[in-house]
């Protein structure tokens, strides 16, 4: 039964490689930033986690209808979303859905869905497979101020299939800048911890957003020390 498995694997890695040729750009880093010095290529056989943001269906008319709820005139004024209001939004659109699932079972790949509207995945996969898939060039850096090395590309590709489907796919050319704070992993884990509690001004019977609950989710996202989550030490 294994001899078997392992041909289809080795049948579909060479497939994902074949792919190769449509191949488009991503992202990409000229420059590392500073402080962080290459230690070399990332061992091959290591597994990486990727968290895979996909494209949400209209990201461009929830900002325009939120801008709208807060212009005084507009006929949408004071009319605050819903939960239900703001999925129909951000949700996958089906075509999104299937590009991804296709792309992931070609490649052998389980995504897990980690947020509440579906569209960020996680996928587990070896280094040697992510950089085909992706056109990488994984590497490991070090930073004077973190313990662990970290693993980044300076490049990375989508496939055709993917373009206009996947948003985000990290960690690969993102550093974060590791501040003194997040250094240690005990503020961390309690910063972290506080962050899943919502707000008081969130907890409205109506389940609705409201000025009070966008102030305080507002002035978290402004603390500098909360930009970057320190979920790359948690891997
Ligand atoms: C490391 O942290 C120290 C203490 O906050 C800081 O002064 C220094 O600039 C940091 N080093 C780098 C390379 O960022």
């Amino acid at each position: 039964m294994a001899f078997p498995k392992f041909k289809l694997l080795s049948f579909l890695s060479i497939a994902g490689v074949a792919s190769a040729s449509s191949m488009i750009r991503h992202k990409r880093r000229a420059a590392l930033p500073v402080g962080f010095t290459r230690q070399g290529a990332a061992p091959a056989s290591e597994m990486l986690t990727l968290r895979v943001g996909l494209t949400s269906n209209n990201i461009n008319g929830l900002q325009d209808r939120l801008v709208s709820v807060s212009t005084p005139g507009s006929t949408d004024f004071h009319q605050w979303l819903s939960m239900d209001d703001v999925k129909a939004y951000v949700q996958l659109s089906p075509s999104t859905i299937d590009a991804f699932n296709s792309f992931a079972s070609a490649n052998g790949l389980q995504p897990n869905v980690v947020s509440p509207n579906g569209d960020w995945l996680s996928i587990t996969l070896s280094i040697s497979q992510a950089t085909a898939l992706f056109a990488a060039n994984f590497e490991q850096f070090t930073h004077p101020n973190i313990t662990t090395p970290l693993t980044r590309t300076l490049s990375v590709s989508l496939p055709e299939e993917l373009i206009g489907h996947v948003e985000v796919l990290h960690p690969t050319t993102a550093f974060n800048t590791p501040t003194p704070r997040l250094a240690s992993s005990r503020t961390a884990r309690s910063r972290l911890s506080r962050r899943t509690i919502p707000p008081d001004s969130c907890l409205g019977p109506e389940d609705t957003i409201t000025p009070a609950c966008l102030q305080t989710l507002y002035s978290h996202a402004c603390d500098p020390d909360e930009q970057h989550p320190p979920s790359d030490r948690i891997r």
